[in-house]
């Protein structure tokens, strides 16, 4: 994607997060955009394809835009940037096989759905997945954490669901650095639960 693109898109998304506190910020997206770019270079994947799907993956959340849009604002932003109406669909493609809620556990048929894929669920992890799903339950008003329920806490999140992530990994690379995320993210519970119990 060339210097104007990106930064016609970096505006936009801007504009399309300015008020979100859930984990879905600008910086999210350029965090999938930079570490999508990355797998790419090593699956030896379109750059182009992979970019815009990355800086547009989370343009038309439901979460945010309500349900199925037909993905309009990543179309209109494509459209108004002259991007061929053969590469917005293949765009829309990938953006449509990425989520984890609507896919499943289900690989996307492309390198570069797989790619961006991966990008956006390593966000989910680690360092940064702890921060956002701390963010992201502090904004629904979920509990951080109750021993006697173990549904809809933060940190009943990670159960069902960040720590099956590793393992859903498509790249080699990807699942290179989840790996060490994954650790991370079991240390941070070990120790979350000797402090909760008094151990520590
Ligand atoms: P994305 O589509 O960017 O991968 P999601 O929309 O699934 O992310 O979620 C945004 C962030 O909020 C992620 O870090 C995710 O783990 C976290 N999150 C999603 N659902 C919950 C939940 N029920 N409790 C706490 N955190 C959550
Ligand atoms: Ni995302």
């Amino acid at each position: 994607m060339n210097h104007a693109l990106y930064d016609a898109a970096l505006v936009r998304i801007s504009e399309l997060f300015n008020s979100d506190a859930t984990g879905h910020d600008v910086h999210h997206t350029l965090r999938v955009y930079r570490m999508a770019m990355r797998l790419a270079e090593a699956e030896d994947a379109d750059r182009e394809l992979v970019g815009l799907a990355a800086m547009l993956h989370d343009a038309d959340d439901p979460k945010l835009f309500g349900p199925e849009n037909g993905l309009r604002n990543a179309r209109a932003f494509m459209a108004e940037h002259h991007v061929p109406a053969a590469k917005i669909e293949t765009v829309c493609t990938i953006i449509g096989e990425v989520s984890f809620s609507k896919n499943g556990s289900n690989r996307p048929s492309t390198i570069e759905g797989k790619v961006v894929q991966d990008a956006d669920r390593l966000d989910a992890i680690g360092a940064i997945g702890i921060a956002r799903t701390f963010a992201f339950g502090g904004n629904r008003g979920r509990a951080i954490h109750d021993p006697k329920d173990a549904e809809g806490t933060s940190i009943a999140h990670f159960h069902e669901k960040l720590l099956k992530l590793k393992d859903l990994m498509n790249t080699d690379e990807a699942k290179r650095i989840a790996e060490a995320r994954h650790r991370f993210m079991e240390e941070f519970l070990q120790e979350f639960e000797e402090e909760w119990n008094g151990i520590i």
